[in-house]
Formats: C-alpha cells, structure tokens, sequence
C-alpha cells in the first residue's frame, strides 16, 4: 500500500454533492445547489457557436482575450466608476473559484492568518488550510441580521493577519455590505499591508438596492482582488467563467500562479461573452428578473410553517424551521427531502463552528413552476421527526 498522506484531512464530499445526489436519488425539487433550472439567452449558445465555426478553437492569451478584458474593464468603469488597465489588472479564469483559489495561493504562506466571515462559501477555508493559513472566522448571527461587528473583526487582528475575505452580496445570507461596512474596513485596514478578496459573484443580484464594491473605493481598491463570475451573471454555472480585477502589482502575482494553474480559459466563450455583454439591457434586467422568484418564495414560504428571511441579494434565502422540528440542520434537510422531497442545504455547514440555528438554505434560481411545486409540498409539512 502506498501512503498518502492527505494534504486536507478534514475535507470530504461537500454537503452540495450529497444533497443534490440525495434529490436526484429521492426524485425530489432540487432547491439546494445554486445553478439555474432554466436555460440561458440562446443568443448567448448562437454567439459560441459562430465563434467556435470561425475557427476560434485555439489558446486563449494567458489572461484572457483582450477585447474581453476590455469590455469587462468598462462594465467596471459603467458600474463603478473605477478604472481597472484591461490589459495588465483583469484576469478572465475558469470560474470565480479558480480566482479565489489563485489570489490565496499568490498572497498566502504558512501561519499567515486570514479573516472570514461566517456563514460563509465553502471553497475559501480549505484554499487558505491548503497553503498553511489560518483561517480566523467572525460569526454573523441570524438574530443579527447577519450584521458585521466590526469591534469583532478588529479583535481578531494579529501581526500575522494577510488577508480578509469579503462576500457581498453574501452567499448563503443574503446579505450586502453598505457603505459603512466599507469604511470601517478602510478604517481598519489603513497603514497595513492586510489584502482583501472581494468575492462579488452576484453583484448584479440585488433587492432594493445598489451593489457597492470594493472598487468603488480607491483606499480598498489599491489592496483588493476582486472577483466575479458570468456563470452566475448570465445562468451558465457550468461554463467555469469569471474574472479577477486587481491591481497590477497584485495581479502580477496572481498571474504567476494562474498561467501554470489554468494557463488559459475556454476562448469562444470568452468572445461570445464579449459580444454578449454589448447587449447591457440583460445585466440590468437581472436584478427584477431574481427579485420576483425571491418574492414568490417569500411570500409563499409565509404560508406554510417556515419563517423566511429576507435577503437583500444573491439567489438564496434562509427560512427558519424551528416551528417545525427540533432535529439539527442536516438531519432536517435530509429527511425533508426523503419525506416530502424537497432538497434544501443546512444553515451550519457554512459556519466553521457548525453553528446550528435551525435555518436552512433555498436556492430561488429555478423556473417558476419548479418553486410552485416546492412550495406545494412545504405547506405540507407540519412536523417532522426522524426516521433516517
Ligand atoms: C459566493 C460564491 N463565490 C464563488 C462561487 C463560485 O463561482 P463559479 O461557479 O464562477 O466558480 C459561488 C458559487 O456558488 C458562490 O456562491
């Protein structure tokens, strides 16, 4: 026998592989997992295909066709108001995950310690752990509104503090940074050298409001990774594409990592998101499109006995379930997708603490019909006891 020794002992099966095959298995409405049922503009396939018949079937430049860069460097510019160099700050990768990835490996080195906050989404953790890091984690608390103590986050800085991640709009709680969590963490990252790693993969999924990135904001921004992802943008998650942008010395590092990493990613899509994105109505529509399937699972989740909360992004919302049972989350989940079939992904597994509140998590990304069909079997549910 050869022996491995595993480099990340504590990683298994994620909780959004089990609960999707367990609603594959159950034949149930799969509301776990955070992809679209529904296909994409078919524009958007017509544009890959003519690229792809024009031959464009080769290596992309390392970060990325220039055009691309381009476009993307004045979305920021529309958005933002920032000025990013299309050809030496934006780097076009295989999804917001590998940016993610990419930034921690340029920046991290062991015993380094790196702010989160939790809940939060699972690839960050075992990225930093992968390079030595230490991950030091502030709680938001659902009675909270999941607001940031900033006195908290300030506690936990060390000399070896490197880096703090940001979500925002925030996977799984839906909630969005305001102008004032952003000054306070100019506040608290003034005169450091702390980088920070903005994940704003639903930026253009908003409620009622404004996205505020970090870009906005010269002081973050000269310290800042910036990442984003068109698979969510634009309902392919499958097509792995997303971008980072970030200041040239930082994306100097980082791109030192992602040409032996990736090299490249996938050069029709790029071309065919290029000429899609001239097309600016469809990001605008974005933010009404998901604000009334976010409404139709609000309200209906009202009539049965869980209590929804509200977010202010993103494509999930958290419902309380305590009326209903008093198992922990996962087993909840589990068994109401086994006995009323309805997948769903537990509150705890985004906390490092476990922290079980008995909330759980529903991805509204899905046709209407899909969420009709949830609803219909979660006013059903009454209590529910164990029988796994
Ligand atoms: C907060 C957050 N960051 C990053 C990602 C990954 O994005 P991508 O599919 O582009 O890698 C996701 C996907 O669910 C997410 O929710």
């Amino acid at each position: 026998m050869i022996n491995i020794s595993s480099k990340l002992p504590a990683v298994n099966n994620s909780i959004f592989s089990i609960m999707s095959a367990l609603a594959t298995e159950q034949r149930a409405i799969n509301l776990s997992q955070g992809f679209p049922d529904f296909n994409c503009n078919p524009k958007l396939i017509s544009l890959v295909n003519k690229y792809m018949k024009a031959g464009n079937n080769q290596y992309a430049p390392m970060p990325g066709v220039l055009s691309f860069r381009e476009k993307i460097a004045e979305k920021i510019q529309e958005l933002y108001q920032a000025e990013y160099h299309a050809d030496e700050e934006i780097t076009v990768t295989a999804g917001a995950t590998q940016a993610i990835f990419t930034a921690i490996a340029a920046i991290i080195r062991p015993d380094d310690e790196v702010i989160a906050f939790d809940p939060s989404y699972d690839c960050y953790a075992p990225a930093v752990d992968l390079f030595g890091g230490i991950i030091k984690t502030v709680e938001l608390k659902p009675e909270n509104n999941f607001a940031v103590e900033w006195d908290k986050v300030k506690k936990l800085f060390s000399s070896k503090t490197r880096m703090i991640i940001i979500n925002t709009p925030q996977n799984p709680c839906g909630k969005c940074f305001t102008d004032n969590d952003m000054q306070q963490l100019i506040k608290i990252t003034q005169g450091t050298d702390i980088i920070i790693l903005s994940d704003e993969v639903y930026e253009h999924i908003l409620f009622d409001r404004k996205h505020i990135s970090v870009c906005q904001y010269p002081e973050l921004r000269e310290r800042s990774f910036v990442v984003s992802s068109f698979g969510k943008t634009y309902h392919v998650t499958g097509w792995k594409i997303g971008y980072c942008a970030a200041p040239q010395r930082l994306t100097q590092e980082f791109r030192k990592i992602h040409q032996y990493q990736v090299f490249s990613v996938n050069t029709p899509l790029q071309m065919a998101i290029n000429e899609f994105m001239k097309n600016k109505d469809e990001l605008l529509a974005l933010n009404d499109f998901f604000k009334e399937k976010m409404e139709f699972l609000y309200e209906g989740l009202k009539q049965t006995k869980f209590k929804p909360i509200r977010p202010q992004g993103t494509y999930f919302l958290l419902a309380d379930y305590s009326a209903i049972s008093d198992l922990d989350d996962i087993s909840f989940t589990k068994e109401v997708t086994v006995q009323h079939k309805v997948a769903s992904i537990p509150l705890s597994v985004f906390y490092k603490s476990k922290l079980d509140d008995h909330i759980i998590r529903f991805c509204f990304a899905k046709k209407k019909e899909t969420l009709e069909k949830a609803l219909e079997k979660l006013i059903k549910i009454d209590q529910l006891s164990s029988t796994l």
